[in-house]
């Protein structure tokens, strides 16, 4: 078995070098200030949309322990995160196959659980989670709800982030707070991310494009952090009973009115199928190393003692 620390040094000199010697994953996080505003939502139907283009999608779910997809498509997991951190099991194990071949993998509490592992850990995990470039073309992170420290360390660690927002009057503001935390935090890099919104549940189009005006208004002002706009989404009583079937409206009910805008806003994150956006992707090494970064893995000197752990090295198929 090639060592791990191998792997990860030539993991790391792929994502950070000009020339990949392989295609890295797109990763889209979907985020919002304020809870129950949409992001699952948004982050399912994406996916469906992604697949109708021919894509491979998967959808990480971060909202540790309220296990959001799984119930949003009706699937029960076998196995998540916490299995390849704890368990031994390998990436392929770990996702779940829900509705037209969408792939997803329930974080469960490991990824907070993250922080407290040792290097090694650390090292298979990251090496397993490299993997994912080679299985998806786009990964989709779905965040939890509110401003956690979890959460910005998602965010940080994306290059292309879509922020939800809703017209009501505290989705608004919750979404300048995070993008207010999101700017303040010690990582962040406004040259490497990009922000795009939706306006969800909006009444007209305009309503959405004057939400979106005044959030990059306060952002533009404030925190001289541009906004770009992806769409907006209708308020929809089909994908509110979608949401009941446990299925992605997409799929429900593909004439509903929120399908189209969900169609519009998938074109609009890949123009011409690829062709010609040029979408910076740092893959998903890139963006876990990023996540545990305090633990200064990029190091080379400090991997080269880094070894796979006895329990995991001696791994069976025992499940979990
Ligand atoms: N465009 C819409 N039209 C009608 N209802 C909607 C729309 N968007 C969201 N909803 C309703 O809001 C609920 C919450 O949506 P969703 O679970 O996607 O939000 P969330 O931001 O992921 O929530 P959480 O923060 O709890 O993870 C849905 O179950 C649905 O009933
Ligand atoms: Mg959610």
């Amino acid at each position: 078995m090639a060592d791990q620390a191998t792997k990860l040094r030539r993991i790391i000199k792929n994502t950070s070098s000009a020339a990949q010697t392989r295609p890295l994953a797109r990763v889209i996080t979907v985020t919002s200030g304020k809870g129950g505003v949409g992001k699952s939502n948004v982050a399912i139907n994406l996916a469906i949309q992604f697949r109708k283009m021919g894509q491979r999608v998967i959808i990480l779910d971060a909202d540790f322990g309220l296990a959001n997809i799984e119930i949003m498509f009706g699937t029960v997991p076998k196995h998540n995160l916490c299995d390849l951190i704890y368990q031994g099991k390998n990436i392929k194990e770990i996702i779940t196959w829900g509705p037209m071949g969408v792939g997803f993998i329930s974080g469960g509490s490991g990824i907070s659980g993250m922080y407290n592992l040792s290097r090694d850990y650390l090292v298979y995990i990251i090496v397993n989670l490299a993997e994912l470039d080679a299985i998806a073309d786009t990964i989709i992170v779905d965040t939890g709800a509110g401003i956690s420290d979890a959460v910005l360390e998602f965010l940080v660690a994306s290059g292309e982030i879509i922020l939800v927002t809703t017209p009501e009057p505290t989705s608004i503001t919750d979404s300048y707070s995070l993008l207010k935390a999101l700017n303040h935090h010690p990582r962040f890099s406004r040259t490497d991310t990009v922000i795009k919104t939706v306006s969800n549940r909006v009444e007209s189009e305009a309503e959405g494009e004057q939400l979106y005006h005044k959030l990059s208004a306060v952002s533009n002002r404030y925190l001289k952090l541009p906004l770009t706009y992806l769409g907006a989404i209708p308020q929809d009583p089909q994908l509110a009973k979608a949401v009941m079937q446990q299925l992605p409206v997409s799929l429900a009910n593909p004439s509903a009115k929120s399908v189209r805008s969900f169609e519009n806003i998938a074109q609009k994150l890949c123009p011409g199928q690829g062709a010609s956006e040029m979408v910076r992707t740092r893959g998903m090494a890139a963006f876990f190393s990023h996540i545990i970064k305090s633990r200064k893995l990029e190091n080379e000197a400090e991997l080269t003692s880094a070894k796979e752990p006895a329990s995991i090295a001696g791994r069976t198929g025992t499940s979990g």
